[in-house]
């Protein structure tokens, strides 16, 4: 629970979940502390030891360093606040007018600068989960006159001077969230994302800490911005350090020139920046970030249906016979979402023509969509369907009729998967993609949406308005998710974005499902979803068995070890199970039982990560709240250089209980890579999560490409 106290006449104390974020407003507002929880007694002494001495050729009084650091406040670093009226008073000079504490978890400092005729409201709110919150609107207040330009809106916080590395991600297509850590030098490593969507290599999470922090080791200071459009994040270190801090940690929406112009009266509100620290590793940040993901309202509340998605199954061949008889097998091992992908719609035949063109392809379709809806319906599953609602061909009767709907200066489209965007903020545009979808949703009894995003968004300038629009063309697809779901109570979303490239959490306050990536290939999914379990809850996390031989690596994996690698996120089929024998039909109806036990474990647990394994090898699981039940998976992905069975330890289990430690076998038995397997694996062991935690188990040596399921129950 958040408690919280204004312990001071100029101090807040923000603590939750044992966390403090201690905040003066002398003699404006400053982070003094962001970390460990604090006692309250601490706060004094914490206040008057907030400065630092006068160095050496600098400011003759101590640096600071406010929240809203700028030059004005001694800052040299990347500013929170930069802004112009017309190139004049662009040195913003905001003072604090008021501070006000709507509720115990939240502050907002509110600011006025009068020469430039703005307001800033600073919003700090710690939530039960020990996250700290940070948003802040800018306001022009002026009556008349030069719009306020804004070219920066920076959360800025400090960071302390043990922190010396950054995790941070990279990615592309089929290789999102791949892990880089880079040692902190003086200077800024900065992130900036201007793909006009979150990118396959979003920055995604800035991780920071000691070198070496780890999954379960280290404390850490982490950081995301819940957006979906341009964003800018930067580590960065200056020789003065930041104030009594060493290192400021810096985060937003990247604005471009001219993007955001306010006129008198407007205001712009900035994506909200999550700041989340751990004393216990990287899990502990996703502990924290899974629980607030699964307290949001637009968090799905029913178990996540098992998928079967026909997009690697049949690509653009849309014969209703076959996939009627795909759906027939799909609810014969027991899918509980048929989810038809790209290809439905009219002059489809491939993805150089058609998008945008929103109508069921008569030829494939004659009755339109209902009979395979119904069929679907019949077999006991929910219909989905793709859409990429931004997005148009040239080759469309939408990109002939309104090429005045375009993003972009028509002098400046580059296609890129043969297709151009379509620029939402243009409310003609939106009502017309809204009316389209609500009506194929609608009379075709649509339960889910896979929406796709397929390209960045480059040179994105509206043609109604002569600026760039990637923040209204982010929110006007948020907002058309909202409407759509508001008409459409029970319908669900996917995320989706050519695989993983809008995967944060700013999509996730509109959508219940992400695509976290279009490779379906399980050595390369094991560590796809690892990274993006930082911040996401598995069962957020669309995760497809395809065929043996994964279309985008063309590397052959085995049944078992692609039907372990999906049980660890919300699990589907991307594969055409028509063509299966019988023993693999027999299979995946023994995982979608497995599935759909384990499931209230996998959907509610804490997710766990284990350091210190063998090079090539993975240990991750999933504990129960209440540490009766976990699952783990063993995996190996390259071949050991070692060769013996050595322990491991078991994180996340309760010491003090006993538990009874099996392997399931439903997926198949370890495939081993020794003569003979630990002993203990024979039959049922129990054993003290002590034991388990603390000095382990010896694990089998598996072949790379495979893995082993290990159920712990607490013992009666
Ligand atoms: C890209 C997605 O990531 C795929 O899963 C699939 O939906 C295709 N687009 C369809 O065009």
């Amino acid at each position: 629970m958040s408690e919280s106290a204004a312990t001071s006449a100029g101090t807040v104390h923000l603590r939750a979940a044992e966390v403090s974020v201690v905040i003066t407003t002398d003699p404006e507002p400053r982070i003094l502390h962001w970390g460990p929880a604090l006692a309250d007694s601490d706060i004094p002494a914490l206040t008057a030891t907030s400065t630092g001495g006068v160095s050496y050729s600098s400011f003759d009084s101590p640096r600071l360093f406010p929240l809203l650091a700028s030059e004005r406040t001694g800052w040299s670093g990347r500013p929170a606040l930069v802004w112009h009226r017309g190139g004049l008073h662009s040195d913003p000079a905001p003072t604090r007018t008021a501070t006000h504490r709507p509720d115990a978890e939240t502050v907002v400092f509110s600011f006025e600068d009068a020469s430039a005729e703005a307001s800033v409201e600073l919003t700090l709110r710690l939530d039960r989960f020990g996250i700290l919150r940070h948003r802040v609107r800018v306001t022009s207040t002026a009556t008349a006159g030069e719009p306020l330009g804004l070219v920066s809106v920076r959360a800025v916080v400090p960071l302390p001077t043990e922190v010396d590395e950054i995790l941070d991600f990279t990615g592309r297509w089929t290789g999102e969230r791949a892990a880089q850590r880079t040692p902190i030098t003086f200077g800024a490593h900065v992130r900036e994302n201007r793909r006009g969507r979150t990118g396959h290599d979003a920055a995604f999470v800035t991780v920071t800490g000691a070198a070496g922090f780890g999954f379960r080791t280290g404390r850490v200071w982490a950081c995301h911005t819940a957006w979906s459009g341009n964003l800018d994040t930067a580590v960065e270190r200056l020789p003065e350090g930041a104030g009594v801090h060493a290192t400021a940690l810096s985060a937003g929406e990247l604005l471009l020139a001219g993007e955001v112009r306010l006129v008198p009266g407007q205001t712009y509100e900035s994506p909200e920046t999550l700041f989340v620290f751990s004393a216990d590793g990287i899990d502990g940040i996703s502990a924290r970030v899974h629980e607030a993901v699964r307290s949001l309202p637009a968090y799905p509340t029913s178990p996540r249906p098992l998928v079967l998605n026909t997009w690697e199954a049949v690509y653009f061949d849309h014969d209703p016979e076959r996939l009627s008889e795909l759906a027939r097998a799909a609810a014969s091992v027991g899918v509980e979402r048929f989810v038809l992908d790209d290809g439905w719609f009219v002059g489809r035949p491939d993805d150089r023509s058609g998008l945008g063109d929103w109508t069921i392809d008569p030829d494939a379709w004659p009755d339109g969509l209902r009979g395979l809806s119904d069929l679907v319906h019949g077999l006991g599953m929910q219909f989905g369907i793709w859409f990429e609602p931004e997005m148009l061909n040239p080759d469309s009767d939408l990109a002939r009729t309104h090429p005045e709907w375009i993003l972009g200066t028509a002098d400046a489209q580059a296609l890129w998967r043969h297709q151009l965007v379509l620029d939402l903020t243009q409310p003609d545009v939106w009502n017309h993609i809204l009316e389209r979808m609500d009506d194929v949703i609608g009379t075709n009894g649509v339960d889910f949406v896979k929406w796709d995003h397929n390209r960045d968004l480059h040179a994105a300038v509206s043609r109604a308005s002569g600026r760039p629009a990637v923040h209204d063309q982010v929110l006007a697809a948020y907002a058309l998710m909202d409407e759509l779901r508001r008409r459409h109570p029970r319908l669900e979303i996917e995320s989706c974005a050519s695989g993983g490239a809008r995967v944060d959490l700013g999509v996730l306050a509109h959508a219940q499902r992400v695509w976290a990536s279009d490779t379906n290939d399980p050595i390369e999914r094991q560590l796809i979803q690892r990274y993006t379990g930082v911040l996401l809850p598995p069962e957020i996390v669309g995760s497809h068995v395809g065929p043996a031989r994964a279309h985008t690596t063309h590397r052959t994996a085995s049944l078992s070890f692609r039907m372990v690698t999906a049980l660890f996120g919300h699990a589907g089929i991307e594969w055409d199970i028509t063509g299966c024998t019988d023993d693999e039909r027999e299979a995946l109806r023994a995982w979608s039982g497995l599935y759909r036990e384990l499931r209230p474990l996998l959907h509610t647990g804490v997710t766990v990560r284990s350091d210190g394994v063998d090079e090539g090898a993975l240990l991750h699981g999933v504990v129960s709240p209440n540490r009766d039940h976990a699952v783990f998976a063993w995996v190996r992905l390259t071949p050991s250089t070692s060769g013996g069975a050595m322990r491991v330890r078991f994180p996340g289990l309760d010491p003090d209980a006993s538990y009874v430690v099996r392997e399931r076998t439903e997926l198949g038995s370890s495939d081993l890579h020794l003569v003979r397997a630990p002993e203990w694996m024979d039959a049922p062991l129990t054993a003290s999560g002590r034991l388990l935690g603390e000095a382990g188990l010896p694990l089998p040596v598996l072949n790379p490409g495979s893995a082993t399921l290990i159920e712990f129950t607490r013992a009666e």
